[in-house]
């Protein structure tokens, strides 16, 4: 089946698991519902469609596959309200809709992303089934990395501090290793984990994830440039505006897309075997390119 066929068949799933999950734990209060707001009914889901491809390689079950989609999401959804506060990116379209603060107030999508991001970890420390705690917790002790100084939060500011400066690539794409990366990482590597898999085996899964984040911003980026409204939900040309700096403001368009294709090229040879025993590895890692081409 084509790769953006089971995308979207498995968004449809996971949507609803998700729309149950919170549903269930959240009450009608003014918090619970602009927490819904950014969570349900929205995005591609890309990193749910990455928990559920790496479950299938260790056999984790898809119950557990769910939870932790919906954990990822959470987090997911949590950094997309901050980043859209008008003391990050300031915009007011996520999604189609009005940003969270739009829709509600500054404090609310304040507190909305912070409940979101604890609702998280409640998921991933409360519900996994069957699965010894020692590895649990060494999960959410990961989770941590990924999404503190060092992963996430810590990107963000870097993003911020090299607005309208001279910044090297290797800055840039440590800045998107943070930033981005790193919650792919742990999309693609919770299963792996969680199953206790060969340490060359968790490397692998945490280097494609990191890999997929790279291009995944790569082309974010791109698309913020060439894309319209109607195609990204969000306010297209606000990179360049806001002086972001990105591997396209260094490299221009060109370089960018060969910067990608190359780093695709490196990875699957490195890892030659994982690729031929299943080959939507390779469909997932060239996704966001063809989609750029293709609009070009
Ligand atoms: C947007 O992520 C933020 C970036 C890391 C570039 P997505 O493009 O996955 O956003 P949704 O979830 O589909 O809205
Ligand atoms: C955001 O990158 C990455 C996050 C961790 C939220 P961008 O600022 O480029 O994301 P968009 O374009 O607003 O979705
Ligand atoms: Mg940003
Ligand atoms: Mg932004
Ligand atoms: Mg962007």
């Amino acid at each position: 089946m084509e790769i953006n066929t089971l995308i979207n068949q498995h968004k449809l799933k996971f949507d609803k698991f998700y729309n149950k999950v919170l549903n269930k734990k959240l009450d009608k209060s003014l918090l619970a519902r602009a927490m819904k707001y950014s969570s349900i009914n929205g995005g591609k889901r890309i990193r749910a469609f990455l928990v559920s491809q790496s479950s299938k390689m260790v056999n984790l079950s898809s119950k557990n596959a769910m939870l932790i989609s919906s954990c990822i999401e959470s987090i997911h959804a949590y950094s997309l309200i901050h980043d859209d506060l008008p003391s990050m990116d300031n915009d007011d379209f996520r999604r189609g809709k009005l940003s969270n603060h739009k829709k509600f107030s500054e404090a609310t999508a304040i507190l909305a992303g912070d409940a979101l991001h604890d609702f998280a970890f409640q998921l991933i420390s409360e519900n996994l089934n069957n699965i010894n705690p020692k590895q649990n917790l060494k999960l959410i002790s990961y989770l941590t990395n990924c999404t503190g100084h060092d992963g996430l939060a810590g990107g963000q500011s870097l993003d911020l501090l090299y607005e309208n400066k001279k910044i090297s690539k290797k800055k840039i794409i440590e800045m998107y290793n943070k930033k981005t990366s790193k919650l792919f990482e742990f999309s693609f590597s919770a299963p792996f984990i969680l199953k206790k898999e060969s340490f060359r085996r968790i490397n692998f899964s945490k280097n494609y994830g990191s890999v997929f984040g790279i291009i995944f911003q790569i082309t974010d980026d791109i698309l913020d440039e060439i894309n319209s409204f109607k195609e990204i939900g969000k306010t297209p040309g606000k990179d360049k505006k806001q002086g972001k700096r990105t591997l396209l403001s260094v490299l221009g368009q060109k370089k960018a897309i060969n910067f990608c294709e190359q780093l695709t090229a490196d990875f699957i040879k490195k890892y030659k075997s994982e690729f031929k025993q299943n080959p939507i590895l390779e469909d997932m890692l060239s996704l966001n390119i063809k989609k750029v081409k293709k609009i070009n």
